[in-house]
């Protein structure tokens, strides 16, 4: 009403005038005002945050967005309160389906350190598909790095699944950071308590299909000694 915004440099003045998102420029003082019909961002969880909306004593992922305007975004799937790491939070239903259904194989990459040493036997157990109390896991990666760390790569993504799976070789998870969701690696910048908007192309790393587990490219990652 104060004939400070244009729709097609036409000032508007009412509010229910309607536009069209794909083909209208819409200004405010004459600054463009861009549109999506989405939000994505990236976190990086510290431990004692839940993965929730709303925690009547916690602080939740989403208390953590200073800039949210939107009412309706949510966490894509679950890390434990004590889980560290990579975490996507958004408004699209559709988008999260796809990343957490295990029909999509999108692969979740996570570092872990137990309390016993790490063997071949784990290894192999995790490739064959652990039991667990609510069914048979699909197969996951586990890769050795240290005696007491690994990296646990996993297609599926059931309620304390990490910790229940090596809890089979009376193994305690003492710390479980995600570093990768798709292709889609936590950058070394974004520190822990940190939030951002995803751009398209990382957007696009996550969606990404694995066909080829292991040739994810982490940033670092050298990329002579791959092709
Ligand atoms: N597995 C777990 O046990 N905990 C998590 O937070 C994620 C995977």
């Amino acid at each position: 009403r104060k004939k400070r915004v244009t729709v097609n440099d036409n000032i508007v003045t009412k509010p229910e005038s309607k536009i069209n998102t794909d083909g209208d420029s819409v200004n405010v003082d004459g600054n463009a005002v861009g549109y999506h019909e989405y939000e994505y961002f990236m976190l990086n969880k510290p431990a004692g945050v839940v993965s929730a909306t709303d925690d009547n004593t916690c602080t939740t992922v989403i208390d953590l967005i200073k800039t949210n305007n939107r009412k309706d975004l949510f966490p894509v799937g679950r890390l434990d309160k004590d889980t560290t790491g990579l975490m996507i939070i958004t408004d699209d239903g559709n988008f999260s389906h796809d990343i957490l259904s295990p029909k999509k194989h999108v692969k979740k990459e996570y570092e872990v350190t137990l309390d016993i040493p790490l063997t071949n036997d784990m290894v192999e157990g995790l490739e064959k598909g652990v039991k667990l109390n609510d069914g048979e896991c699909k197969s996951a990666i586990l890769e050795i790095t240290g005696t007491y760390t690994g990296k646990v790569t996993l297609k599926e993504g059931r309620y304390h699944q990490i910790k229940r799976m090596f809890g089979c070789y009376k193994a305690k998870v003492i710390e479980l950071n995600r570093i990768c969701i798709g292709n889609l690696y936590l950058p070394n910048d974004l520190r822990l308590g940190e939030i951002r908007e995803l751009s398209e192309s990382e957007l696009d790393l996550i969606k990404e299909k694995n066909i080829k587990v292991g040739l994810a490219i982490n940033p670092d990652t050298d990329l002579s000694t791959i092709y």
